[in-house]
């Protein structure tokens, strides 16, 4: 990361400033939560249960707070500790967890709780540690370390990214200031309570750094928030603009009777388009081009090239070559003569509008009797 913005300042000044006021905001406004020890409680001396401060961060891994509740309580009232996990059958662990989705981290739960208490049922103490277990990614492993262990982890989800890009008003696209974010957390983290900070900037950008509409009056880093400042916090986090839509080329073939008959035919019932009538074209779909010369045909002849037009799908953009010939000829096996009165009530689609638009301007339009 560069070393400005290790430098840099908030707005208002420095970062330790930044996270004793959090954790004042905390103390009175911290969410309730059947897994939370709330910051009286730490006071008294209570401490977190390793075992729960586990089983609710992986539940609340793509899941949210509201759903968890219900599942949480259920799961501790069945299983109240590791021990108890561990001798449960597997089956009946999936049926407690049906409904929370992604099963595959009810397993790791699983076989993470037969680990643990193989290995005499404590739960590592340590970042490190916790990372080797099944289903313990880094985000899980630094959220266990904080808030059960005390260890002044970063812990950076999606609620802490949007917080921390606002404050600093980092304007590199989210997916390449993840190193940056994860280094001003590192540098904000309280070296007391770091389980509290990182519940802290959870609730913080859940309650009111939320993604629409945040709610900057009622900030208790208002005045070090520099996207605040700025005036314009839904800016942050910058997000890089949608993929580029692939771009297919192709060719189309427009043939012309003397009577104004255009030769069409209908594309096949299932996929793009799928029914819709059109002229023959070149082989192309959204993933492949097809091809751009009068090789591609219907019947060999006079082909000349009338102009090229674009037409954008949802999932790619497609750029056909327009050729045109005059014919009497018959229709080719699985083609028909559509009469320049019927053009317009046929079933074609914009692109295949554009396309005999392009080769005879005002085809498509309901012709009217003189
Ligand atoms: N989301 C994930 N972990 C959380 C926690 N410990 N508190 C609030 N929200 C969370």
């Amino acid at each position: 990361m560069a070393l400005h913005d290790q430098t840099r300042k908030t707005a208002s000044g420095d970062r330790g400033e930044i996270a004793a006021r959090l954790l004042v905001w905390y103390d009175a406004h911290h969410r309730d939560l059947p897994w939370r020890i709330a910051p009286r409680e730490l006071a008294r001396g209570v401490r977190p249960d390793p075992y729960r401060v586990w089983l609710s961060e992986v539940m609340l891994q793509q899941t949210t707070v509201e759903a968890v509740k219900s599942y949480f309580r259920a799961f501790v009232q069945k299983w109240p500790d590791i021990n108890a996990l561990a001798a449960a059958q597997t089956e009946d662990v999936m049926k407690a967890w049906a409904g929370l989705g992604y099963y595959s981290r009810a397993r790791n739960l699983k076989a993470c709780a037969d680990l643990v208490a193989r290995q005499g049922g404590s739960f590592p103490d340590t970042q490190a540690g916790l990372r080797a277990l099944p289903g313990i990614g880094a985000y899980t492993a630094a959220a266990i370390a904080a808030i059960a262990f005390d260890e002044p982890a970063a812990v950076v989800d999606g609620n802490v990214e949007r917080v921390v890009s606002r404050l600093f008003s980092i304007a590199t696209p989210l997916s390449e200031a993840k190193g940056d974010i994860r280094a001003y957390v590192e540098r904000m983290v309280p070296g007391t309570r770091p389980g509290d900070f990182a519940q802290a900037m959870m609730d913080l950008g859940a309650t009111i750094c939320t993604p629409r509409r945040p709610r900057c009056m009622l900030c208790p880093l208002r005045e070090d928030c520099s996207a605040t400042v700025s005036g314009d916090p839904e800016h942050f986090p910058v997000r890089l603009p949608k993929g580029e839509k692939p771009l297919r080329r192709g060719a189309a073939f427009v043939a012309l009777r003397a009577d104004g008959a255009i030769l069409l035919r209908k594309r096949a019932d299932k996929g793009l388009l799928g029914g819709m009538t059109e002229v023959p074209t070149s082989g192309w779909t959204a993933r492949v081009d097809g091809a751009t010369t009068d090789a591609a045909a219907p019947f060999p002849g006079d082909w000349r090239l009338a102009g090229r037009i674009g037409h954008v799908f949802t999932h790619f953009a497609l750029e056909l070559d327009v050729f045109k010939t005059m014919t009497d000829g018959a229709a080719p096996v699985g083609h028909f003569w559509s009469l320049a009165q019927e053009i317009s009530g046929e079933a074609l689609p914009t692109v295949m509008k554009k396309v005999i638009e392009a080769a005879i301007p005002g085809a498509t339009k309901k012709q009217r009797a003189h």
